[in-house]
């Protein structure tokens, strides 16, 4: 995988890294990705279905495709890219996590503060804004109930907690997505880099000094515009250039083994 020892030796130089994730990080999961072969649900584009125009014609449809997705999603496991990422949270020194996916797999893998850029399917809205109900509540039930599932305030429908198509990201995680941008390293991870704002942070990055690279099985959207790209999946490249940076230093106060006894 050409760039990878270059990537690698940035990171091992960095201090301050921000990760952008999309789909590709859960398809070694078995979470189909959108816009991949196999993404696509009952021959609907993720545009089709995921947009507040398509919830207010048909909520039964749009609330199976959310079902359907989190039934896989409790069945998965989180896979080493996940895995890598998580121990790399706990590495640099500022680490940032931003990503798409709204499967909450990193937050399970141990990464903690992962900026949710889309949302969580493991949040419900009341479709009505009713005035009783917070913006968001959490909900893990597997199968709901009853479909679709209800607002328990006012009763009427609940809505997932994601973006829509057409919906404003939530504008505290936009800023402190844009905060995390003021970085050494900016990686882009398993996203076809096609859906905005998301799709032009590692520009942002980039414009403000940050070394930019990118992972994905095939060119993207993004692949031009990068100091690196790494043809190859997230959950190999990222255990490979893990390999490559150095030990660990312990940490501030920590008792190195061999003084131990
Ligand atoms: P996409 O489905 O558009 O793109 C997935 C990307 O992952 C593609 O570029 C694949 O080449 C790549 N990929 C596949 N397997 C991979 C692997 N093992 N390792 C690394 N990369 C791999 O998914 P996103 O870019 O995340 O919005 O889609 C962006 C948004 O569109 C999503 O957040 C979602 C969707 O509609 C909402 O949920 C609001």
């Amino acid at each position: 995988m050409s760039g990878l020892p270059e990537l690698a030796r940035r990171l091992a130089g960095a201090e301050r890294v921000t990760v952008l994730t999309g789909a590709g990080v859960s398809a070694a999961s078995g979470i189909p990705t959108f816009r991949g072969a196999g993404g696509l649900w009952k021959d609907f584009r993720p545009e089709e279905l995921a947009t507040p125009e398509a919830f207010a014609r048909d909520p039964e449809t749009v609330w199976e495709w959310y079902a359907w997705r989190r039934e896989l999603v409790a069945r998965a496991q989180p896979n080493p890219a996940h895995e890598v990422l998580a121990d790399w949270s706990r590495r640099f020194r500022r680490f940032t996590l931003v990503t798409q996916n709204v499967d909450g797999l990193h937050e399970r893998a141990g990464t903690a503060g992962v900026i949710r850029f889309h949302g969580s399917i493991w949040e419900l809205g009341c479709w009505s804004s009713c005035p009783s109900s917070p913006r968001r509540w959490p909900d893990a039930r597997v199968p709901f109930p009853e479909m679709p599932p209800r607002c328990p305030h006012c009763g009427g429908l609940a809505r997932p907690g994601v973006v829509w198509f057409g919906e404003a990201i939530d504008p505290e995680v936009l800023e402190r997505s844009l905060t995390s941008l003021d970085c050494d390293v900016c990686l882009v991870v398993g996203t076809s880099s096609v859906v905005y704002p998301a799709a032009g942070l590692s520009a942002e990055a980039r414009r403000r000094g940050a070394f930019t690279a990118e992972i994905n099985p095939e060119t993207t959207e993004a692949s031009e515009g990068v100091d690196v790209s790494v043809a190859g999946r997230a959950e190999v490249a990222l255990l490979e250039i893990d390999r490559l940076l150095p030990p660990r230093e312990p940490r501030p106060g920590s008792v190195p083994r061999e003084s131990i006894g």
